[in-house]
């Protein structure tokens, strides 16, 4: 049988909520990723070192008994951030990076930034103490169509911090169109992305066409098919600047299938079959260690990992849930298998 053994994989973009979500969700990804970035987009969020120092002890109660994770925890910037936080969260040894949601621009992102321009002086602090700044790029102008929302925050705002900002590590998470994968392309060694496995399997087809559903649905929304082309060209291309972040984000059923249902897909029960499926269909599962378990590694500047994973090619059936969540491809078939961990 086809087995596939790669590094011991990270997810550098996930959220494992907290409370009994936490319980249901960590396991899963305690199963294949070493470390992973925590979204700190709880409610309330997560602005303070003390606020995410407990949230990592709650993490790490969750972590089953053998397994070996270790969640690197993010803060949530918002108009009352100040720099001595930055400061306070560059000296803290569990705290790697700070998250820019723009006010309204996905779940839990209400108290994110307003007007980017306003926090300058938390992004020079940031790019001082060589902490991470990690994007939703995405404006929330009314007046933009949720297509191009992605586009517009680069050419509004992304051009202008990587330009401000030189030296600042930036990571433009969940890229969704050709103009990110362009500009990340196009910067500096210090501006990178993540790509989930949603974005590198359907196109906004799979969510709109024949039905509407609401599982594949996720911010940024899917897009047309020659976007997800050119996801698929940057992941499977060897280029460091593009690494794994499922972005698995874990919400009840029934908020999802509503008539003003949650955004967000929930990955991490599979995400390496996930990503191993969208690899093998592009020919490129010799470019699936890069992406998953090296280049989001060298990045944050941490060492890769030394043990391995193996896959295996043996079809197995998502199950329709996972406690109160319905996962990506409930009901369908995935090809890949994890085998051992
Ligand atoms: C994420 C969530 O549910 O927290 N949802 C999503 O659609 N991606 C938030 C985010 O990453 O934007
Ligand atoms: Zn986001
Ligand atoms: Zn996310």
């Amino acid at each position: 049988m086809k087995t596939l053994t790669i590094t011991r994989p990270d997810d550098w973009h996930t959220h494992v909520r907290n409370g009994a979500i936490l319980q249901t969700v960590l396991p899963h990804t305690a199963a294949q990723f070493a470390r992973a970035i925590i979204m700190p987009n709880l409610k309330p969020p997560v602005t303070t070192v003390a606020h995410a120092l407990a949230y990592r002890e709650e993490i790490l109660q969750a972590v089953p008994t053998g397994a070996n994770f270790t969640p690197l925890m993010t803060l949530y910037l918002t108009a009352a951030t100040t720099v001595e936080t930055i400061k306070a969260a560059a000296e803290c040894e569990h705290v790697y990076a700070f998250k820019l949601y723009p006010a309204g621009a996905t779940t839990n992102s209400d108290a994110g930034v307003a007007d980017v321009t306003t926090i300058y002086p938390l992004l020079a602090a940031m790019e001082k103490y060589e902490l991470p700044l990690l994007l939703h790029g995405e404006v929330t102008d009314e007046s933009c169509d949720i297509f191009d929302r992605e586009r517009v925050f680069i050419d509004r705002h992304l051009t202008a911090i990587t330009r401000d900002f030189p030296d600042l590590r930036v990571v433009l998470e969940h890229v969704t169109t050709r103009e990110a994968v362009q500009f990340v392309e196009a910067a500096g060694a210090n501006v990178a992305a993540t790509i989930t496995p949603q974005h590198l399997l359907f196109n906004r087809n799979a969510m709109l066409a024949g039905g509407i559903r609401p599982h594949y649905y996720c911010l940024p929304i899917l897009k047309r098919e020659t976007h997800r082309q050119a996801l698929i060209k940057a992941a499977t291309s060897g280029s460091a600047k593009f690494f794994l972040g499922t972005d698995s984000a874990p919400h009840i059923t029934h908020t999802k299938e509503n008539a003003c249902g949650c955004a967000g897909c929930y990955s991490a029960f599979g995400a390496l079959e996930l990503y191993a499926e969208a690899f093998e269909q592009a020919d490129a599962l010799d470019k699936l260690e890069g992406f998953a378990s090296f280049y989001g590694a060298d990045f944050y500047r941490l060492p890769r990992n030394t043990d391995t994973v193996t896959l295996q090619k043996s079809p197995w059936t998502v199950p329709a849930v996972y406690g109160e969540i319905t996962p990506l491809k409930a009901g369908e078939n995935l090809s890949w298998k994890l085998i051992s961990a």
